[in-house]
């Protein structure tokens, strides 16, 4: 069993993604957390983060072990993250190493911008979170200051619309839902809500 969960930045899609996988007892991947690597990673080395060359290498290299670096959850590596997830061959190079993650037992929860469509078509069930942009930005904010970063809502909003129009006009891979993704709103929802109306739409197709 493969469940794709996309969705915008910021929309609730890693918790949600996190949630299900311990629900099921399936391993979980938030794919996201690969793209900052990448930017992360040539950050560090002082690479222009559009220079193809050395985004390419860094996916090469790509070493989970080091996902669960915090310095991924930054702002500046998700914004990092939608510049070089633009780019064809590192996207290229990313394809397989998310599509064993998926097809290995006993199942497997995905999130990210192009599960449903591109990495995992075949997916059994597809959801596609969304929330009020204004909601969002209330949330990643909260977070920051909870992790002692400074944020300011405003700032997280802008980067927030300026990320998903970048995430949705680019010409590979672009965020948005499959065409048999069922669509969940969860602006009005807490992370319960969330995970109760995931599962009723999981348990109805299964
Ligand atoms: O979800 P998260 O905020 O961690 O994603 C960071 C960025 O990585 C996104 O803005 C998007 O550009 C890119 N991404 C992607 N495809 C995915 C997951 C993330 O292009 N499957």
């Amino acid at each position: 069993m493969i469940i794709a969960i996309d969705g915008p930045a910021a929309s609730g899609k890693g918790t949600l993604g996190k949630r299900l996988a311990h629900h099921y007892g399936y391993r979980h991947l938030d794919t996201g957390v690969i793209y900052r690597a990448v930017a992360y990673a040539l950050m560090q080395s002082g690479h222009d983060l559009r220079d193809e060359a050395a985004a390419v290498q860094a996916a090469l290299e790509l070493d989970p072990e080091k996902f669960g670096n915090p310095a991924l959850k930054t702002q500046a590596a998700g914004e990092g993250a939608s510049i070089v997830s633009a780019i064809p061959r590192v996207r290229e190079v990313l394809l397989n190493f998310q599509r064993q993650f998926a097809a290995g037992p006993p199942g497997a929860v995905l999130d990210g911008r192009d599960i449903g469509t591109v990495i995992c078509p075949d997916a059994d069930v597809k959801i596609f979170v969304v929330a009020d942009p204004k909601v969002r930005a209330r949330r990643r904010t909260m977070e920051a200051r909870a992790r002692g970063e400074e944020a300011d809502e405003a700032a997280v909003l802008a980067d927030i619309i300026q990320r998903d129009e970048r995430d949705k006009n680019r010409s590979i891979a672009p965020l948005k839902p499959a065409a048999d993704a069922y669509l969940l709103d969860n602006s009005q929802l807490d992370i319960e809500g969330g995970v109760r109306a995931a599962i009723d739409i999981i348990e109805a197709v299964r």
